[in-house]
């Protein structure tokens, strides 16, 4: 197995499909898919294609630090390179985020409209455009350092339904291009910057595997992934 993503997931699971569909690209797999719910269309896709799935819901625990210890050990099982949150309605504990790099996908420019409704936000604010963010995962609401940004208009009579769908068109396309980029070249944080590749070096000059790619592209003041 190439560069492994577990994947998390609450809803329908089309950045899910996306993500599973560019596997056949060999930068990456998706070794297995959690949920915070059952019975869900992402955790479909992923029974579809053999890919394993697992279940935490907060209701089966005691209280969210139970549950944040959890999902930490049924990710830790599958080993994953990257944890992936997309369209996961949960915010991540400590315990998961201490244990490992974590990516979402938020249908809206950040820091602009954060939170769970950033489209209809972001219609009743009246914007003209608006977008998607990719970034690293951090224990505030969408706080985290943007990877990639891409803006896509607000049309007139757009509704929630309407424009949320063409915001995901461009999510998809960009999360899979994002997390192909981490994959293949490694990443470094500095403060809030996000820098795919190795620093300093043409992109690929000196690759010769996801170990070193990673052990080497360390900054001063930043962490290494
Ligand atoms: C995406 O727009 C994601 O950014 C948001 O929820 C949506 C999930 O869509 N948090 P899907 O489940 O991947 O189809």
């Amino acid at each position: 197995m190439s560069f492994r993503l577990v994947v998390l997931v609450s809803g329908s699971g089309t950045n899910l499909q996306a993500l599973l569909d560019a596997t056949a690209s060999g930068d990456f797999g998706v070794v297995a898919v959690g949920a915070d719910r059952h019975g869900i269309e992402g955790l479909t896709r992923a029974g579809r294609v053999g890919v394993p799935t697992f279940v935490e819901q907060v209701s089966d625990h005691a209280n969210r630090d139970e549950w944040d210890e959890s999902l930490a050990v049924q990710i830790a099982a599958h080993k994953p390179d990257l944890v992936v949150s997309a369209g996961f309605m949960k915010i991540l504990g400590p315990r998961v985020l201490a244990a490992f790099p974590v990516v979402n996908t938020h249908p809206a420019l950040l820091p602009a409209f954060p939170g769970a409704h950033a489209v209809r936000d972001a219609l009743a604010y009246g914007v003209r455009l608006t977008g998607c963010t990719v970034h690293l995962v951090d224990t505030g609401v969408d706080t985290g350092p943007v990877i990639a940004q891409e803006a896509v208009a607000v049309r007139e009579g757009d509704d929630e339904e309407t424009l949320h769908e063409r915001i995901k068109t461009v999510e998809r396309r960009l999360l899979v291009e994002v997390v192909g980029r981490m994959a293949r070249d490694g990443w470094t944080v500095t403060g809030r910057t996000v820098r795919i590749g190795r620093t300093g070096e043409p992109r690929d000059a000196s690759r010769t595997g996801r170990e070193e790619s990673f052990q080497q592209c360390q900054e001063p003041g930043g962490t290494t992934k």
